[in-house]
């Protein structure tokens, strides 16, 4: 963590080192998303998450008329399960997106599918399409307050230290690396959306800062930086403060409201015609069962948050 040696930093520069430095950093280092890696997240949980990403931006580009090309900005896209996904349930956009895959880590880029433009930082050019963030914003450095008064991070004789030193659980986050991405995603649309998905602190859980490591609970998050992800709730109404949300459900909402019944009765459909034959669709007819559960569940991802900001819609 170098120059943090005898500076005091605000936590947000703690945090950003600890997961993105490119040579130390818990991302750069191999960290990811992914049943062998440290969470699982929606896209990882199998194909239907993606299948049912894959219907809302049919209907996305439809009520936008139709645009060529038509932006996906999938952005954090750790290895590229969710574009790999959606691809697999061959939306009709398709023929005319330009899927655009957001990743920091060069690690994780060097995964994404030939077929993407990968990118490592947002583009600047304003898009008709949409912005996509799975699990991103609770990766996004906060700043931390106590009692009004600001929290940094110094290193000291052993190891890293809050001054004031306060037990991290009492502080308040300041979602600032979250509000300054929702600011530069606003400004990359010229017609269309931006969509979050992500744990909110609608759904309290305690605490409201994580650590993972290998599928575990980490250690304290100035423990051993660079070997364990550092996670936050992401608070709505600071998002709130960058521009009014659209609309707010629930993942499990949100995926009922884009048909995951549907695909899950259809899954079932295909699993009974084909069981006999036990090939592969079937097998992936059959999974849809167990993966809406984990995608629909209130006490885990379904009780998600999903926010989308909707601009200039005519
Ligand atoms: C928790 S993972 C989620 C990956 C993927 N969206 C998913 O749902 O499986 C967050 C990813 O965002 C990447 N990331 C963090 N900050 C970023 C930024 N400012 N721009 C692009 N990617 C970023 C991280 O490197 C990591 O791969």
């Amino acid at each position: 963590m170098g120059d943090t040696a005898s500076v005091a930093v605000p936590f947000s520069v703690f945090m950003h080192r600890a997961l993105y430095d490119p040579d130390t950093g818990f991302y750069a280092t191999g960290g990811a998303a992914g049943r062998r890696g440290d969470f699982v997240t929606s896209p990882e949980v199998g194909p239907l998450f993606g299948a049912v990403m894959a219907r809302a931006l049919d209907a996305w580009w439809i009520e936008l008329g139709r645009p060529d090309p038509f932006w996906v900005i999938d952005a954090g896209a750790g290895p590229g399960t969710l574009a790999r996904t959606i691809d697999a349930a061959a939306p009709a956009c398709a023929a005319v997106w330009r899927y655009v895959a957001v990743e920091v880590s060069d690690q994780q880029r060097r995964q994404h599918p030939p077929w993407v433009d990968s990118q490592a930082a947002l583009p600047t050019t304003p898009v008709v399409g949409v912005v996509l963030a799975n699990e991103l914003l609770d990766n996004l450095p906060v700043d931390l307050h106590h009692a009004g008064q600001p929290v940094q991070v110094r290193e000291g004789p052993s190891g890293f230290v809050l001054e004031p030193d306060v037990n991290i659980e009492t502080c308040q986050p300041d979602c600032t690396g979250a509000r300054a991405w929702l600011r530069e995603a606003l400004s990359l649309v010229h017609r269309g959306r931006v969509v979050v998905i992500d744990y909110t602190d609608r759904v309290s859980r305690d605490p409201w800062l994580r650590t993972f490591r290998g599928h575990q609970p980490g250690g304290h998050p100035l423990d051993q930086p660079g070997t364990q992800d550092i996670t936050v709730d992401v608070h709505v109404a600071q998002l709130e403060a960058v521009a009014p949300v659209s609309s707010e459900r629930s993942q499990a909402d949100w995926l009922r409201d884009w048909g995951i019944d549907e695909l899950v009765e259809e899954g079932r459909r295909i699993w009974h015609e084909r069981a006999p034959l036990g090939d592969l669709a079937a097998v992936r007819a059959r999974s849809r069962v167990t993966e809406a559960a984990a995608l629909l569940d209130p006490a885990g991802l379904g009780g998600f948050t999903v926010l989308e900001w909707i601009v200039n819609a005519v």
